[in-house]
């Protein structure tokens, strides 16, 4: 059964988020990982959480931000590190490595995130940004080996804008991804496609043969259809 991330982002407000809970009580919703809002992940404790981030430190005095032990205390199984909006507005690209370290050490499964710019894929540089995301979340990292990490490829163009590539040509990017983890750091590891994946594209998205899993923005936060698109994957 593939993975399902539903990533909220900054969306949903409490009494959104409680018919949202009403509408998905009792859902076989096993493989579906939710990342709420940091205020509302207690109320998702039935479910599979993840945050949306982590501090880059572990404790101490860094003013707004939220460390992984006091997201551990809410029993999160995952977090996402390096979503495209973290490294926009957050500069985050400079702290994957220190994030992914921290998960690790937590026994909490990274989802790391990374894709190209539109003008990257068409100066056909695609490979090289994703080997050079790749390399600085894992590199430092010396205790990859008996950990479960996963690989969320979200091509910045496609996030929120209705532009998905060819399915082909994301299973050729899914393939180098999973190849180059193999031949570089001995890593089998789960690859996530994210990019306005929604009820029209599923279909179609569905018929690659190497993914091993959604991160869904948007086409989450809407609890009914986002059960039935959950329904069209297998
Ligand atoms: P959309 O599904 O809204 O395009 O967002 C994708 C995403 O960024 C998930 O993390």
């Amino acid at each position: 059964m593939k993975i399902i991330a539903a990533n909220f982002k900054m969306n949903l407000t409490k009494k959104e988020i409680d018919n949202y809970l009403k509408e998905i009580d009792n859902k076989k919703i096993n493989n579906v990982i939710f990342f709420p809002s940091n205020l509302y992940i207690p109320y998702f404790s039935k479910y599979n959480i993840g945050s949306q981030d982590i501090s880059f430190k572990e404790l101490g005095s860094i003013t707004g931000d939220t460390s992984i032990k006091q997201y551990l205390d809410f029993n999160i199984k995952y977090v996402l590190i390096g979503h495209s909006e973290r490294r926009k507005y957050f500069n985050d690209s400079k702290y994957i490595s220190d994030k992914v370290n921290l998960a690790l050490k937590n026994n909490i499964i990274p989802i790391i995130c990374i894709g190209e710019t539109e003008e990257e894929y068409n100066n056909n540089l695609t490979k090289k940004v994703l080997k050079k995301e790749l390399d600085e979340a894992l590199e430092n990292n010396i205790t990859l080996l008996n950990n479960e990490i996963i690989i969320a490829y979200e091509p910045i163009f496609s996030i929120g804008t209705n532009k998905v590539l060819d399915i082909k040509e994301i299973e050729n990017i899914i393939s180098y991804i999973k190849s180059y983890l193999k031949n570089t750091y001995l890593l089998d590891i789960k690859v996530l496609y994210g990019g306005s994946v929604n009820l029209n594209n599923i279909g179609n998205l569905e018929k690659i043969s190497n993914l091993d899993g959604y991160l869904i923005g948007n086409a989450s936060l809407d609890a009914k259809s986002f059960l039935d698109l959950t329904s069209k994957i297998k």
